[in-house]
């Protein structure tokens, strides 16, 4: 299905002029060597620049790695700061007011660059851009260009069209996941497996910015994660605003579920990590469940978006669980996979959450004794339903909440994670610690962060000894015997 959404659009004022010097200076690769043999004039005196900055989650983490992999094979390069890019992107998100904050402080920067160099090209993409479409124009006028989320390849039609005056031409027609990909880092990868989100969160900004869900292909999600790991991946990440409903929305013929499809990820040679992010807790079934246990790949790892403990606030915030249904997944977890780690999501302080309801939060985070949880003030974000029902809760008792919430899963986590000391546990190397360069620092298939001492490379999966554990790190050495061995 596709969502008819004009979702890119330019700026009307800027004068035509400049349209018609870049349409003929941002080119594809194939044009640039065209326009060697040209007059100087018509080429980029040097290779052009990019630099894009990004907010929010993960899913547009993936976006702006497509973004840097088109704008590479259309023959930019990036640059180490906005300062040096002629191309400054920013790609935003809305889910959090803190990022709208450091979205403005980095755009003034951007206005400053435009005010003394006008021909960089200033681009806003993702969620935010999307919320307030041609509002971005008259907030920030230098702004060239600004696009939705999942809309990259628009914008390398957008650098390379013969007609880039169509605003509101732009409709969701196609997934970034066909782009090339720049990865950060070489040997893990995103695959973005659906798009948009077909429920409709109260609090939820999703729904209206990428539109109801659509699932890609499993055969061509299988091909595209084959060629990854040839290329070197072998951790790779799906990604979807509930990836557990994937392939409902697929033809007969072609269907597939979200259990089968990570059954044919991990068949796959080379791939020896598989994540995911995020399911809904309405959608978690028993064969996802089994499959942590069956297949070698997945990790032993679930992110389970709790949002509330409360069954009265999920009933408004149109979760479709309740507290019991969800703690019900929460024991069909721990019975099939007794040691996968559980991780969450909680607001705190929705409109016309009571003592008592923020009070079942904090007990069945005590009661389930999460890994980790990333846990939010609330905020009302325009156009949700939320953002209009009464009994909007006041500011400092949100973060009164939120510390108290806090407390109780850090010293939960702190608990949970000492089940590690003294095991051995398989680490992908990222890099240096960042605390101390002298160690390494990478991640367990649980998903916990270890910094130890080691001979490593980054990229290499190596066996770690741990000898402590905080609630958010692992510490520990290398194992010798596992060096010695290989
Ligand atoms: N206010 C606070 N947190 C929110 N989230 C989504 N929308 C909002 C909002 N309006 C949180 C949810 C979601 C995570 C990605 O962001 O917990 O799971
Ligand atoms: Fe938003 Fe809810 Fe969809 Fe997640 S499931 S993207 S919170 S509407």
């Amino acid at each position: 299905m596709r969502a008819e959404r004009p979702t890119f659009f330019r700026r009307r004022s800027q004068s035509v002029a400049v349209i018609e010097k870049r349409k003929l200076l941002v080119t594809s690769k194939q044009d640039l060597s065209k326009l060697r043999g040209t007059p100087p004039s018509y080429a980029w005196p040097t290779v052009r620049t990019y630099h894009v900055t990004t907010f929010g989650c993960q899913m547009n983490e993936h976006d702006s790695e497509r973004m840097k992999g088109m704008l590479e094979s259309l023959g930019y390069m990036e640059a180490e700061s906005q300062d040096q890019a002629d191309l400054i992107l920013f790609n935003t998100c809305s889910i959090r007011e803190n990022a709208d904050n450091r979205l403005t402080a980095y755009l003034g920067h951007a206005k400053r660059i435009k005010r003394e160099h006008p021909d960089r090209i200033v681009g806003v993409g993702g969620c935010w851009a999307q919320s307030i479409k041609e509002e971005v124009f008259a907030r920030f006028p230098f702004v060239d260009v600004a696009f939705g989320p999942g809309q990259v390849h628009k914008l390398a039609e957008f650098l390379t069209s013969d007609s880039i005056t169509a605003q509101g031409f732009f409709e969701f027609e196609g997934f970034t996941g066909r782009l090339p990909a720049k990865r950060a880092r070489e040997f893990q990868g995103w695959v973005q497996i659906s798009v948009g989100c077909n429920s409709v969160c109260a609090y939820c900004i999703v729904p209206s910015t990428r539109g109801r869900e659509v699932s890609r292909d499993p055969g061509e999600l299988v091909s595209e994660v084959r060629r990854i790991a040839d290329d070197g991946v072998r951790e790779v990440t799906l990604l979807g605003q509930n990836v557990n409903s994937y392939g409902r929305d697929l033809p007969g013929d072609e269907r597939a579920s979200f259990a089968e499809l990570l059954a044919r990820v991990d068949a796959i040679d080379g791939i020896d990590r598989i994540r995911y992010t995020s399911p809904h807790p309405k959608d978690m079934r028993e064969d996802v469940i089994r499959a942590h246990a069956e297949l070698p790949a997945l990790c032993e790892h679930i992110p389970l978006p709790l949002q509330s403990g409360s069954s009265a606030v999920l009933k408004r915030m149109r979760r479709t669980y309740t507290r019991e249904r969800y703690l019900d997944r929460v024991a069909m977890i721990r019975e099939h996979v007794p040691d996968c780690a559980l991780t969450t999501d909680v607001i705190v302080g929705f409109p016309g959450e009571s003592d008592a309801d923020f009070a079942q939060t904090l007990t069945l985070a005590e009661d389930v004794a999460y890994d980790g949880a990333f846990t939010f003030i609330y905020s009302p974000r325009r156009g949700t339903e939320a953002a209009t029902l009464p009994d909007q809760i006041p500011h400092e008792l949100k973060v009164e909440r939120l510390e108290r919430l806090v407390e109780v899963i850090q010293r939960r986590a702190r608990e949970r994670a000492q089940r590690f000391v003294g095991r051995t546990v398989e680490v992908l190397v990222e890099g240096p610690s960042r605390t101390d360069p002298s160690r390494l620092r990478g991640r367990s298939r649980h998903n916990k962060v270890v910094n130890f001492t080691g001979l490593g490379a980054v990229g290499e999966l190596v066996q770690v000894e741990v000898t402590r554990a905080t609630s958010q790190t692992l510490s520990g050495h290398e194992s010798i015997l596992s060096r010695a061995a290989v």
